[in-house]
């Protein structure tokens, strides 16, 4: 086994000068970021990374789409790093560095407690919890400090255009300061991360990946719309598409769940993607692909529908799953595929979502 790379250390407080956009991403995707930057993002530099968030530096003038990291969770604007051993002494640091009025504070661990790296000094240490670094913090900038969140993750949904100041808890004691301005649905989550939690009924977590789609990519679906889904078994997003008043027909060689197979407005194609007749498919105005094979093959299956789909197809929810995080430079190429074919794709890597990246593209240039 190789050795993981070691982490170049975090610069300890602010830059003196120019934009550094911290980057908070899903632990292990870090290559992903870098390689997505350097295609959406040419003009950045990298700076300092650790596991779960990267910073780059952007020169003055440039500006950052809203949806312009694929990779990213959430993208805010660096203010350094603050020091203190305790919740308050967070906050105190945290609020004494934000010069511009936040109405809103989004607070997250860099790693969740259970996914922590081994601790190389004090194994006895403890990250402080998200809720209560919050709570301090709203309580100094006179908030509304009703109690949200959890050891993870705090903070309320932002309303759109506010202001948030945003903290990375990175280790005892120590914290990535930020602020950004919410405009985008992921961007109002606090750490980008999707705060809907899975339904007890949920027949799998397909669920709640499609439900962070819908709402993180805006995706206008209706009651009564057509849906069709490669790769439907055991049936998690098709159960949430049912739940919405669509139809939908679930292709899959593998088992639906009865709670799902049974449902008076499903039909399960016990096939495979590539054995379907294509003028069976001409009738849908939503195609869902979630199939655990090649990011390639996803691409082409979908290539076959969609152009042969006819004109009611509104739009596609790909999940194309990585075989290795490097695969994320091939990104660019299959959004250049969704585009030949008459579609405007938008990428993300969902918080519910594992090595995989999904992609929702709707009909038009
Ligand atoms: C991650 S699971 C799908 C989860 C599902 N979307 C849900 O909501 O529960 C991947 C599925 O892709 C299916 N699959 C793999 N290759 C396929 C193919 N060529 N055509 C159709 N389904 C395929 C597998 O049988 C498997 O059930």
């Amino acid at each position: 086994m190789t050795e993981p790379p070691r982490e170049p250390a975090p610069p300890a407080s602010a830059p003196a000068s120019g934009r550094f956009l911290l980057v908070a991403c899903q632990p292990g995707s870090e290559d992903a970021v870098f390689l997505s930057q350097e295609h959406f993002l040419p003009d950045a530099t990298r700076a300092a990374w650790r596991r779960g968030v990267v910073t780059f530096r952007l020169p003055f003038g440039t500006d950052f789409p809203a949806d312009g990291l694929p990779f990213a969770r959430t993208v805010v604007d660096s203010l350094g790093q603050v020091t203190g051993n305790t919740p308050a002494e967070l906050a105190a640091a945290a609020v004494d560095r934000v010069a511009a009025a936040v109405t809103c504070v989004h607070v997250w661990q860099r790693l969740p407690v259970q996914r922590r790296e081994p601790q190389t000094s004090d194994a006895s240490e403890a990250l402080p919890s998200a809720a209560e670094v919050h709570q301090a913090i709203v309580e100094r900038l006179d908030l509304d400090n009703t109690p949200t969140g959890s050891e993870s993750v705090a903070g309320r949904v932002a309303n759109d255009g506010e202001k948030v100041l945003d903290l990375v808890i990175d280790s005892p004691g120590r914290a990535w300061l930020g602020w950004h301005v919410a405009r985008t649905p992921a961007s109002r989550w606090p750490g980008g991360i999707y705060p809907n939690t899975l339904p007890e009924d949920a027949v799998s977590r397909a669920w709640l990946k499609l439900d962070e789609a819908l709402a993180a990519f805006e995706v206008p679906i209706r009651s009564g719309q057509r849906a069709v889904e490669l790769g439907a078994s055991p049936g998690g997003a098709s159960q949430r598409l049912l739940s919405l008043g669509l139809h939908v027909v679930g292709i899959d060689p593998a088992e639906i769940d009865p709670r799902v197979a049974d449902h008076p407005r499903f039909e399960h194609w016990k096939m495979r993607a590539r054995d379907v007749r294509l003028r069976q498919l001409r009738d849908f105005e939503w195609l869902v692909t979630d199939m655990n094979i090649d990011p390639a093959s996803t691409m082409d299956a979908l290539e076959r529908v969609a152009t042969a789909g006819g004109r009611t197809l509104k739009g596609i929810i790909a999940t194309l799953k990585l075989p290795q995080w490097k695969r994320a430079a091939d990104l660019p190429g299959w959004l250049g595929r969704f585009e030949t074919w008459g579609f405007r794709p938008h990428a993300r890597q969902l918080s519910c979502g594992g090595r995989e990246v999904c992609v929702v593209a709707r009909r038009g240039s």
